[in-house]
Order: structure tokens, then sequence, then C-alpha cells
């Protein structure tokens, strides 16, 4: 593995420490020689919105208008994370030319400051950065769907255009599936709704929380949305959405006895976008290009794949197929043992560590990411894992609750060989539980992955330093890791991305290394059984499925914390592209999402 990075290092720089951070891989600039796909594809969360994507492609937009208009519709009809409310990140990928990273992370407003956060003892009050007014982040996501629309978009179709599959399903209503029926019974959910009349009458009428095959009706939504669509990002930072907006944290302020003030029409108005250089490795001879800081996303990932290219893993890989000759295999496991298993968890926890220690938003802390990705720190990392287990000695920490669906991915691939991976959430399922009395949308809890104390872990049991603490205007750092894979003729080999806090990075790593590195299917590989280990806590979580032995040879030969949990996590959207140029769609089964392929 090595790591390309534009504008940073000069080409024949990048070249010698490409060399010598990795065994065999060549770095290359893709040329966009390769073939194009001969179908586009869209993989979501919600099949209303995969088929807004597709009809979108259909009518000749390209991957980042059907990414907008898929954006905008699950928004309406997966509220527990598609918003307008919240904020994200989105890759473009584009078969000729360069890629470019956007970042519409929501930001800290203009009076945040670190003591909002304590008590009268000077102790953080973990609840105030989950639920009510001061959860909430500016929102990015107007104003993310707009840049990527205006910048990217094939101007064939109109914004308004874009904006209509969203305002139909605001307005005529969907039905409501388990999935949105299983969110609302959460305890957590409803407690922070108690707090939004408006939230509780659309989603709890009469009391009583939506259930399965109800129609869900959004008028105000649909309202908000015109806006949008009439008056661009304007008809959301400034006018009649803003002050409903800005009236509503008012409101929740009163009501928490709280006298300062959030976020203001001065935060709204002043939202910017940033379009950021995406980080770009090499792995396995193709191009893995993921999202630089604000996430820590892509840093993770091409820091472990990068470990991991460098140990014999192959040979291991024949000794456990050797070994487990007569032993039934089934198609997720490509014959793993647990050295293999070891070296990945090992990469994790140290580079989980640096994320805790170093990343933050880079317009307010340097974040030293050239550092992080250098020949000598993945050197380092791979010298110091030996043969057993290093869980640090430090003290303990509380475990991280159970997950619900909140975050959300889209992976978007259009005929023209160009590709979206965009990652958007509102934080916790249904963010702060805070709809805008008015506008009909919801609010982030996104204050909550800032590090509002040192050593303290945040909702995902993350824990930070002062690189990740609150400031004013700051973006606090994510875990979401949009990526895309290209290979060396240029052409896109794999769009990729998921929810699930930390859990994001381990899952869209796992992908990765699955399909490029054990050569599964990606069928297979999503579907997997997975694993995550993010420092602290010390030890490895696994979900069910595993082959039998194999967690009990890490334990015993390695010496690993490891604990299997009946649960899932994570819910990839990846669309593949076979030799012959065929997209393949895979929705994690985990969740209800689903891939649609163009049938023209
Ligand atoms: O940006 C982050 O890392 C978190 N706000 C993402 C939250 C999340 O993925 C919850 N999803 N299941």
């Amino acid at each position: 593995m090595s790591f390309l990075r534009r504008g940073s290092l000069p080409w024949s720089m990048v070249l010698v420490l490409g060399l010598a951070a990795c065994r065999g891989a060549e770095p290359f600039e893709p040329v966009p020689s390769g073939p194009r796909p001969i179908r586009g594809a869209v993989v979501c969360e919600h099949p209303l919105a995969s088929a807004v994507g597709v009809e979108i492609l259909e009518a000749g937009g390209n991957a980042a208008d059907a990414a907008v208009a898929t954006a905008l519709a699950l928004a309406v009809v997966y509220p527990q994370a598609g918003n307008l409310g919240g904020g994200g990140f989105a890759l473009w990928v584009p078969h000729s030319g360069e890629a470019t990273a956007l970042d519409f992370r929501e930001v800290a407003p203009e009076t945040a400051m670190p003591d909002r956060f304590r008590n009268a003892e000077g102790e953080v009050d973990p609840e105030l950065s989950k639920s009510g007014p001061l959860a909430v982040g500016v929102p990015g996501s107007p104003a993310g769907l707009w840049a990527l629309y205006q910048t990217h978009g094939s101007k064939r179709l109109s914004w308004q255009a874009l904006c209509e599959p969203a305002i139909r399903l605001a307005e005529e209503g969907f039905v409501a599936d388990s999935f949105l029926e299983a969110g609302l019974r959460s305890a957590t959910v409803r407690r922070r709704m108690q707090r939004s009349p408006a939230a509780l009458s659309l989603f709890y009428p009469g009391g009583i929380p939506l259930i399965r095959g109800q129609r869900v009706v959004q008028p105000e939504l649909a309202d908000t949305l015109r806006r949008l669509a009439e008056q661009g990002p304007d008809g959301f930072y400034r006018g009649l959405t803003a002050t409903l907006l800005v009236q509503e944290i008012e409101r929740q302020l009163l009501e928490a006895e709280d006298p300062r003030s959030w976020i203001t029409s001065t935060d709204l108005e002043g939202y910017e976008v940033r379009w950021r250089d995406p980080l770009r490795g090499v792995f396995r001879g193709r191009e893995v290009v993921s999202m630089p800081p604000p996430s820590s996303g892509g840093i993770v990932l091409l820091q472990v794949l990068a470990v991991l290219e460098g140990f014999p893993v192959a040979a291991q890989l024949s000794d456990s197929r050797i070994a487990l000759r007569g032993v039934e295999r089934d198609g997720a496991d490509p014959g793993f043992n647990p050295r293999i298993l070891h070296w990945w968890i090992e990469a994790l926890r140290r580079s989980f560590a640096a994320r805790a220690e170093y990343m933050g938003d880079p317009d307010h802390v340097q974040v030293p990411t050239e550092e992080l990705l250098s020949p000598g720190w993945v050197a380092r990392c791979r010298l110091s894992i030996g043969e057993q287990a290093m869980p640090s000695i430090a003290p303990f920490l509380p475990e991280p609750p159970p997950e619900g669906p909140q975050t959300t991915h889209l992976s978007v691939l259009d005929r023209g060989g160009n590709a979206v991976s965009l990652t958007t959430t509102l934080n916790s399922s249904f963010g702060a539980g805070i709809l805008v009395e008015g506008a009909g949308f919801l609010l982030n809890n996104e204050i909550d992955d800032f590090a509002h104390q040192g050593g303290v872990p945040n909702q995902f049991g993350l824990v930070g330093s002062e690189a990740n603490g609150i400031a004013a205007k700051k973006r606090p750092l994510s875990s979401m890791t949009p990526a895309v894979v290209r290979r060396h003729d240029g052409s896109v080999e794999l769009v990729v991305g998921s929810p699930g806090g930390p859990r994001i990075i381990t899952s869209v790593l796992a992908v990765v290394l699955r399909t490029l590195m054990f050569d599964q299917d990606l069928e297979t590989a999503v579907t997997a059984p997975r694993f995550h280990q993010q420092w602290k806590p010390e030890r490895t979580e696994f979900e069910l499925g595993w082959r039998p032995g194999l967690l009990e040879g890490l334990d015993a030969d390695h010496g690993h914390p490891l604990r299997e949990v009946d649960r899932t996590w994570a819910s990839v959207q990846a669309i593949g592209v076979l030799d012959n140029g065929e997209p393949v769609g895979v929705s994690d089964p985990r969740r209800g999402g689903a891939a649609r392929v163009e049938e023209r």
C-alpha cells in the first residue's frame, strides 16, 4: 500500500515513499482508459430511494444527479438517518479527471465552547451533546447536495427535477416499513422526542408509534423541500426555513432554561461546504480513494490496508487452507486463521489509537495526515505487532451502547463510469429527536462527535483528545468512510460505504479486504460476519457466524480479549463492477436497503 495525496508531495517523492511503503505494489496515476460500466446502479438503505436514483439515471442524469435525488428521497422515507438537518461527506470519482471529496459536515455554532457541556461541578454532562438544543450542529446537507449538483451534476436535469421525487414522497406519503417501526420503538428515541411536539405528532400520532403499513405524509417537509427546490440553499439557510429552525432552537433553549444562544441565523447564513483533496492509496494494484479529515475514516482505512499488505497473509491463508482440509467452510470464510485476524485486529487497535490522539477538524487543528500515512508509520505499526495481542492497560471505559440504524450511505455509478459514494447522518437515530416545527425536518446531534473531555467516551465508546475538542465553527471528527476503488486502468471497481459510527471504518475495510485481498465476491464480502476493534475498549467484538475454533485460536494463541455478540452492525451499500462492465449492487442484508441496476 502506498499513498498518493494530490498537491502534498512532489510526484517523484510519492513514488519513492510508495515503493518504500509497500512490497510489490506500484504507485500509479490511473488513466481513464478502462471500460465504462454497461449500466448505472444505485444502492441505498430504502427501496423507494433507490428507485428514485435509478429514475434519475434513466432520465439522463449522472451519478451526482442520482446521488442528490436519492439523498433527498432518503430525507423523506428514511427519517432515522436520511436528512436535511444533518451532514455528511461525498466522493466524486469521475471516469476521467480528478476525484474530489466534498465535506458537508455539520459545524459547531459560533457560540460553542467546551463549558456549555459541563455542569456546576465542572464535569461533562454526556446527555447535553446527545439530546436537546446543544446537541445540534449547523446542518450541512442542503448546502452539500447543492454543491454536488452545481459542481458535478450533468445539468441535463434541473435542481428542481432532482428535488421533485422527494417532494412527491413527502406530499403523497410513503408506507412505513418495519425498520421505521423498530426505530420508533426505541425508548431512547421516544425520550429524545419528548422535547419536540412536532416530532411526537409525526412519529407518535395519538401517542402511538407509527407501525409498518401506515402511510406517512409530511406536508411541512414537502414545503421545506419546495423552498429548497425553488431557491437552492438560500431556501434553507435563509428565509422561512432558517427562521423556523432558529425559532425551534430558541424554544428548546427556553425549555432547557438556558439563557444563552446556540444556532443563530448568522450561523446558518455562514455555513460553507469544503472541497478537499481525497486521500488516495494503492492497494493490491488498485487505487483506494477515501475521505480525509474531518473524517478519520480514510486515514484508518488506508493505514490498515497498508499494514496488512505487508504481512504474509496469502501464505497464512494457504496454510490455513491446508490445515482446514476436510473442514467445511462457508463462503464467508476464505480460510482465515487466528493469525490473520490477529494482525487485522492489532492494526485496527493502533489506527484507532491514532484517531483518538491526533485527528480532528483540519481547519482548526493540525492533523498529521502525512505522517499517519507515511511508510514510516506503517512500518512502525507493522513491526510493533508481535504474536500476542497488545491491549493497552488504560482504565476501564464504559461499553458502547448497541446502536440502531442512524447514519446512511448511498453508492451510485453511472454508465459514463462516474461514481458517487456519499455517507450522511443525523448521528443518533432520528438525530437529537427535534423536528423543526413548521418545517418538518429533524435536527442532528452531531455535537456528540466532539471529544468533550479527554478519555471520556462518546456514544460510540470513542475517546479523543484536544484535537477533537469543541470550538466555534469547528467540525466534529467523524468515522464516515465513503470509498471508491479504481483499477489500474482508472475504471471504477468498487463504490462502498456504510453507517455504523466507528464500525463504519471496520466494515468498509472488511469489504475492501475481503474482495481485494481474499478474492471474495461482493455479496459474500458484505454479508460475511464482521468484527470491530477501536483501541478502547480493548476487546474485539465479533458478530456471530465465525468458523468454530477460529476465535478460540485467537484467544489461546494470540491472547486477544474478545467477545461474540448476538447482534449485527453497519449496513454496507456497495456497487462492484465486474471485468465485463456489469455492475453488481449489494445492499447489506443486515438492514432493509435495495440495490437497483438500470434496466436499459
Ligand atoms: O460521523 C460519525 O462518525 C458519526 N456521527 C456517525 C454516526 C453513525 O454512523 C450512526 N450509525 N449507525
